[in-house]
């Protein structure tokens, strides 16, 4: 049913009350379609909710920093070893995560709903070529490896991709012109995120985009806990008997979009309730824009790394490695039932918002006249997937090799970058190569002297590649996409 058009004499009265008047300054200035469009908009804002929203995060910084005493996060090490005690068996782990991957319980899902602005790009970073020879997109990259999942499986692993009203039209279009890159259409499923209002810095004033749009910016990738809950994907999936969900960004090509071994430990360690666990890479400087997960009061919690004092960010454990060294790679594992939990607990679930200050083109809220600021003038208020680690029960951190899963595009140059992720994935792929005879060339600096990619489609684990027709060696300089 079409929604009636808001009132104005209200809406003015309920936004005068907060300090938000400016938001119907030009009303009477516009065509109908623009004025219902505006007021529609005004009226989705939780308005009476704004003030304290603006107070504890917009006109004043909240003190992020993790309270309670922090330790570092027991881990399910790479080499086996459970922190704290005892020891993990990957193959047990694998045999149990496969069941459930077989058993047709288990989905993918990819948050796709972020700008790309640091990178540089309009539109959806998925659209990226990604692929270290091929130049694959990203988005191809991860459908690869939901393909080959499905196949080794012998499951319908459905994909969900999370967009937002920035990005979905675009975002949809690119699958249907490259055909779901081979994958059932029904089993590709996108829906939006959310979106918060832009605010002025100084001012905590509601910004304006132009004279009848609200500045908006999305909600952040923990706004996909919510929106898997309203757009009706958790539906979807308990229809499907979808039991987890395998979580991951859009930005990391090695990333394996479903893995068994972390399955595995999610739903049968003693460490985790199954709600929620997370990978993690062993950050090797302090500087890394990674968070790090920890316990904070007893509790597994994750930190920005904007959130996570000098102090522990330097400090250093006996063996002399970091202590705070558990990097977040934003690669989860997380149960249906947690999602559907929190949507539908008593008082619902909030999860807390950062804020970025940016550089936001809008109208000036005392004059009205377009401003394109140099620097930054206004807030985006995000919340993160990871402040929902602490809510689950017991919460597991399994340890990855850096090598193995993360090479991630984030930056136009430097760390995470187009050329990082190349030699992470030319470096993955030659010691999946070397491992079957295949002789790769280095250079002084031991890293390999070529540019190599293994589409998953090819193989997903070095064991795979035993069945691929390979050369005995790489000349130097060459670029081969297996
Ligand atoms: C993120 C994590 C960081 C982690 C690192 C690993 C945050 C805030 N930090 O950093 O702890 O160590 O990845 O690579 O996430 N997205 C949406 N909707 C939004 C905002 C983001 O879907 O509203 C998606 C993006 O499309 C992207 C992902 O979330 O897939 C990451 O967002 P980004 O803001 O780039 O986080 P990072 O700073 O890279």
């Amino acid at each position: 049913m079409p929604q009636a058009t808001p009132d104005v004499s209200d809406l003015r009265a309920r936004l005068d009350s907060i300090g938000q008047g400016h938001l119907l300054r030009f009303v009477d200035e516009l065509t109908d379609d623009q004025r219902s469009g505006l007021l529609a908009q005004i009226a989705g804002l939780d308005l009476e909710k704004l003030p304290a929203l603006i107070g504890a995060y917009v006109t004043s910084k909240p003190d992020l920093a993790p309270t309670g005493d922090l330790a570092p996060a027991p881990l399910y090490a790479a080499d086996g070893t459970v922190g704290g005690g005892g020891t993990w068996d990957r193959a047990e782990a694998y045999a149990a995560g496969e069941a459930i991957i077989k058993a047709g319980k288990v989905a993918c899902f990819t948050v796709a709903g972020g700008q790309g602005s640091r990178l540089g790009i309009d539109g959806p970073k998925g659209k990226y070529p990604g692929g270290a020879v091929t130049g694959a997109p990203l988005f191809k990259i991860f459908a690869d490896g939901v393909l080959a999942s499905r196949k080794r499986f012998g499951a319908d692993i459905p994909w969900y991709i999370m967009t937002s009203p920035i990005n979905h039209d675009e975002t949809v279009a690119f699958f249907e012109e490259h055909a779901y890159f081979g994958l059932p259409k029904n089993d590709v499923i996108f829906f939006s995120q959310g979106v918060m209002p832009s605010f002025g810095m100084r001012s905590g004033k509601v910004l304006l985009s132009d004279q009848h749009t609200v500045a908006t910016n999305p909600d952040g990738h923990g706004g996909s806990l919510k929106a898997l809950y309203t757009s009706g994907a958790i539906d979807d999936m308990k229809k499907r008997g979808i039991e987890q969900i395998s979580y991951f960004q859009v930005d990391n090509p090695l990333v394996r979009a479903v893995d068994p071994v972390f399955i595995g430990l999610h739903t049968t360690a003693p460490h985790s309730s199954g709600q929620m666990s997370t990978k993690v890479v062993r950050k090797t400087d302090p500087e890394e824009k990674v968070g790090v997960l920890a316990l904070a009061g007893g509790k597994m919690t994750a930190i920005e790394y904007s959130d996570l004092p000098e102090d522990l960010a330097n400090e250093l454990a006996p063996d002399d490695t970091l202590a705070y060294s558990a990097g977040n790679i934003a690669i989860h594992a997380i149960s249906v039932a947690f999602v559907e939990q929190l949507n539908t607990s008593a008082g619902g679930f909030a999860l807390p918002f950062h804020r970025a200050e940016k550089k936001i083109p809008c109208l000036d809220p005392a004059s009205g006249e377009p401003v394109d600021p140099v620097e930054p003038n206004g807030i985006k208020l995000e919340t993160f997937v990871f402040d929902a680690i602490p809510l689950a029960e017991r919460s597991l951190v399994l340890e990855t090799l850096r090598v193995e899963e993360f090479a991630p595009i984030k930056n136009a140059q430097g760390n995470d970058s187009p050329e990082s992720s190349r030699m992470l994935q030319t470096e993955r792929a030659a010691r999946w190569l070397r491992a079957c005879g295949v002789k790769v060339p280095l250079r002084k600096d031991g890293a390999p002297d070529c540019t190599l990619e293994i589409t998953p489609l090819t193989a997903l684990d070095p064991e795979d590649l035993k069945h691929a027709q390979l050369p005995e060696k790489i000349e130097p300089g060459a670029k081969m996409a297996f």
